[in-house]
């Protein structure tokens, strides 16, 4: 154990997750019992420049795995990717005495905790985004809930959709990665998915698939569209121009970064933010924790940046196969 770490800092970044409170609450939970005093750092990175932290106890984040959001609040704080932020962040820290810091949030928030190192902050990172996009993990925190939210929505979209005979097409978040939209597509036996991994041809694509569920005896069409896509009440318009088929669009939008945590995101996050203490101790630092062939492990941050994820092609053919 490194006799160095006797007080350490977490904060939440980027865009919340459910199972960040579960994160926090690790961190603060594991800290404590290794003697450690934890300083919670408010919104992000700005707590950090700004000197907004607050001491957390054993207590303080009783009744907190349970909910959604994140009680540290988060931020996108643009001005943390200048050098002279950076610096800043490391005398604050120095100030408020911070040996260490836990860094949750997506890869922006990772550049973050590595540029911390670099200046001389030992910090370690752990994933909470709902986007599932970050390379070197097979998981994020927030996922699934996010996806169970997705499912209980499209679930209801599909009962009037049925009754009405329309195409619905829903939009879902993900500006850059399709992972909420395909794993929706699978769990909601979406007719069509649309992800920005895959360019679309929207004859082929959209309408043929719509045309040919409607001829095999369909009720409904349910297209699924990642939020990078996009366009979704367009393609309402165009789908009933084009196909005659009443067409609703829905944007499923911010219920999907809320809401109480499933047990997976409360079990990942708990493990991670548990382990980003440990690592501290052990006098590691510029690592993030990841999930690798189902199992919690720990990266070199650059390394981890730099890794390649491809969302699964036999994902986007099993949707179609399903479809039929
Ligand atoms: P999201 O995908 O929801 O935006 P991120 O975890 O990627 O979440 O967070 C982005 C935030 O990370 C930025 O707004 C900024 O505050 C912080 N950040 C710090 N350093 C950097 C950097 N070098 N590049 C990008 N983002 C950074
Ligand atoms: O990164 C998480 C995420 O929810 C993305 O899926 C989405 O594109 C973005 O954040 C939306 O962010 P905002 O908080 O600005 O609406």
């Amino acid at each position: 154990m490194n006799r160095d770490i006797r007080t350490i800092g977490v904060l939440t970044s980027g865009g919340d997750a459910p199972g960040m409170n579960a994160a926090i609450r690790a961190v603060v939970r594991v800290g404590c019992y290794h003697g450690l005093k934890v300083m919670g750092v408010k919104r992000g990175y700005n707590g950090l420049i700004n000197g907004d932290m607050i001491e957390m106890d054993a207590r303080s984040v009783s009744e907190t795995l349970q909910r959604g959001g994140t009680i540290l609040q988060t931020a996108r704080c643009l001005e943390f990717k200048e050098p002279e932020s950076v610096k800043r962040g490391v005398e604050i820290a120095r100030v408020f005495g911070l040996d260490g810091l836990v860094v949750i949030g997506g890869d922006g928030s990772f550049r973050g905790a590595r540029d911390l190192c670099e200046a001389g902050l030992p910090t370690v990172a752990m994933p909470g985004t709902i986007d599932n996009d970050i390379n070197c993990s097979e998981y994020t925190v927030g996922f699934d809930t996010c996806l169970n939210t997705v499912q209980d929505a499209i679930d209801k979209i599909r009962d009037t959709a049925t009754s009405h005979e329309r195409c619905s097409i829903i939009e879902v978040m993900g500006r850059n990665a399709g992972y909420i939209a395909i794993y929706a597509g699978i769990a909601c036996g979406a007719e069509v998915v649309l992800i920005p991994e895959v360019p679309v041809d929207f004859d082929e694509d959209v309408l043929r698939p719509i045309l040919e569920s409607k001829s095999r005896g369909k009720k409904h069409s349910i297209i699924i569209v990642a939020e990078g896509v996009g366009g979704v009440i367009e393609m309402a318009k165009e789908i009933e121009e084009k196909t005659g088929i009443e067409s609703r669009a829905t944007i499923l939008g911010h219920v999907q970064r809320g809401g109480s945590p499933s047990v997976r995101d409360r079990a990942v996050a708990s493990q991670m933010g548990g382990m980003a203490v440990e690592l501290l101790l052990e006098g590691k630092s510029n690592r993030v924790l990841c999930m690798q062939q189902g199992k919690v492990t720990d990266v070199d941050i650059m390394e981890g940046l730099n890794m390649k994820k491809h969302l699964p092609r036999e994902l986007v053919e099993l949707c179609k196969k399903l479809a039929v």
